[in-house]
This record gives structure tokens, sequence and C-alpha cells, in this order.
């Protein structure tokens, strides 16, 4: 991170944080566990990930085949909060996919020329052909949080993007593709915690941006223009699935999870697979700020 990013966020915390944000500084301080609406009081233990995960990581790999084999299309947007965990979570689903095949699309802001075009016309150029699993490290939906938060469209792009979006999506699966859609859900103080990390750490500074910096004061912002997404979004065809994501373990888990078990490829192992943990994971209902 760069010197004046650095004092920004630590001016930030010193001085200019409301009441709200140091409450949340004071409890990722603590340390440890959660916000105070997450349904578990520990994070999961490394070792039942480790033996959940790798049973998880075959099944993985059977469902590419199939994918390949029978020529399907599957689409998953992963949406969220600063730090609530899309990037890390995508790396562990394609951990032992074929690359080819399993591809990431994670898109900068918009240049001049995909600005002149129809707004989803940059996403629209990466969806998957036949054999393909995309993977969108945030999506389209950048239109109903980030740009709204920092004012990067207008009120009437933002309108016709709601018009829009359902429609789409719904051509999208008659087309035939699997389109699944996540909302990773992270709270105030566990943000922070990562923030913290990431500024502490020279590995994952490259993840702190000027937005997260920025974003810091806008968490009521982001609930607002979070909350209308999700209800203006949802719908039987193209449902949000909600994933509690605190604890990272458990939330890679449910995310993985809510996949297969929604995707009927050779050779399941339904044992294996089993449902995600239906407190991790959700409709809308189990959203919460
Ligand atoms: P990330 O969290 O994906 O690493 P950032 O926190 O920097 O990236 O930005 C969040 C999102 O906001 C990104 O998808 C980025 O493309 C988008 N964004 C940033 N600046 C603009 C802008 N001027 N116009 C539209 N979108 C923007
Ligand atoms: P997480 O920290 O769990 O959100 O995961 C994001 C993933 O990106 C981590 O598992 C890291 O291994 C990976 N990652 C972290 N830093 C870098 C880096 N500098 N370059 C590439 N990948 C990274
Ligand atoms: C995440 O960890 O949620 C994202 O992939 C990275 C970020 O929020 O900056």
């Amino acid at each position: 991170m760069t010197r004046a990013a650095d004092r920004a966020i630590n001016s930030y915390f010193r001085n200019d944080a409301p009441e709200s944000v140091r409450k949340a500084i004071e409890d990722a301080e603590k340390g440890d566990i959660l916000n105070p609406s997450y349904p578990y009081q520990e994070r999961m233990k490394r070792k039942d990930y480790d033996n959940q995960m790798e049973a998880l990581q075959i099944e993985l790999v059977k469902m590419q085949a199939w994918v390949k084999e029978t020529g399907q299309r599957i689409a998953i947007v992963f949406e969220g909060r600063d730090a609530a965990g899309k990037g890390g979570t995508i790396k562990r689903f394609r951990e032992n996919l074929n690359p080819r095949g399993a591809r990431n699309v994670a898109l900068s802001k918009p240049s001049d020329a995909e600005r002149s075009q129809w707004y989803f016309q940059r996403y629209i150029q990466h969806l998957p052909s036949a054999g393909e699993i995309v993977f969108f490290d945030r999506s389209w939906y950048n239109r109903g949080v980030v740009e709204n938060v920092f004012g990067f469209c207008t009120a009437d792009q933002r309108e016709r993007f709601f018009r829009q979006v359902m429609p789409l999506e719904i051509g999208l699966v008659h087309d035939g593709i699997h389109l699944f859609k996540f909302w990773l859900n992270v709270g105030r103080a566990e943000q922070l915690n990562r923030f913290l990390a990431r500024e502490n750490d020279p590995l994952k500074q490259w993840k702190l941006s000027p937005i997260d910096i920025a974003g810091l004061g806008k968490w009521d912002e982001y609930t607002q223009s979070i909350s209308e997404t999700l209800t203006r979004s949802h719908s039987d065809l193209c449902p949000w699935t909600i994933i509690r994501s605190d604890d990272k373990k458990r939330a890679r888990l449910a995310a993985i999870r809510a996949v297969l078990s929604n995707v009927d490829y050779d050779e399941k192992d339904v044992e294996a697979v089993g449902e995600p943990d239906p407190m991790i994971c959700g409709g809308p209902e189990i959203w919460d700020a």
C-alpha cells in the first residue's frame, strides 16, 4: 500500500471514525469472533475443514468432467462488500480444476470505450461457452452497489440497470446456462480485521484498494444499496444465495456445496456433497448488515 493510503487508513481509525466504527474496531481488536449475530461462537477447526474440503474438491473435479463431456455452461457470480472473501472462495473452487475451462473474470473499472457501450456488454463477452465454468469476482452488480455508493453512475443509469438485469439473467437461464449468484455477507468488525491484516501483510497489500479505504466511512450507504439490490434482483429463476462469511472456512464449504448440490453431474457422491449449512447459507432473508 502507498504511504498516502497508509496515512488515510490510520487517520481514519484514529480520528475520523464515528462511534459505530470505533465499536467495530474495539470488537475487531478483541481478536476473534465475530459478528454478534453470527450463528457460531468459534471458527471452524482446520482439520474438519480440510477433510470436508478435500472431499468437495474431488466432487468439483467430477463436476468439471461432466461439464466438459456434456458441453454444459456454468456461470458463478461472487458479490459482497470489500474483503468479504470473494477472491479466496473462488481460489478454492478453482484449486484442482483444469484452468482451461474454469476461468476467473475480475474486470477492473471500465475504460472510456466500455463506458460508451451498453452497460452489460463487457461482461457478456465473458459468459461461458460449452464446457466452461466461469467465476465472476464482482460482476454487473457493480452498478447496484459500488457504483451507487461512489456516484460512478447516475440514478437513471442505475434504474435502467435494474430494469434490464432480471430479463437478462432469465434469458441466460432459459438459454441453458447454470447461473449462481452468491452474496458473501461479512460483518463490520470482521471486515476491519481483514483490512488491518491486509495492511500489515506485504503479500496482501495489493488487495487493499483506494475504494476500500474510501469505503470505510460508507458502511451505511453500502447497506442501503445492497439491500435494494438484493430485493430488486432476486427471483425464483435467478435467486441470490447469501453466504455468511465471517468465518471464511464455513463460507467456502457452503458456497461449494451450494453449487454441487444444485448440479446433476455424473457419479455424484451425494453423501460427500451433503447440503450447505442452513445457518451459513440461505436466501436474502439471512442477509444482515
Ligand atoms: P476489488 O475490491 O475488486 O479489488 P476495488 O475495491 O478497487 O476492487 O473496486 C471495487 C469495484 O469498483 C471494482 O469492480 C472496480 O472496477 C469498481 N470501480 C472502481 N472505480 C470505478 C469507476 N470509476 N467507475 C466504475 N467502477 C469503478
Ligand atoms: P483470502 O485472503 O482468503 O481472501 O484469499 C485470497 C487469496 O489470494 C489468498 O488465499 C492468497 O493466497 C491469494 N493471494 C494473496 N496475496 C496474493 C498475491 N500477492 N498474489 C496473488 N495471490 C495472492
Ligand atoms: C474479497 O476478498 O472479497 C475480494 O475478492 C477482494 C476485496 O474485497 O478487495
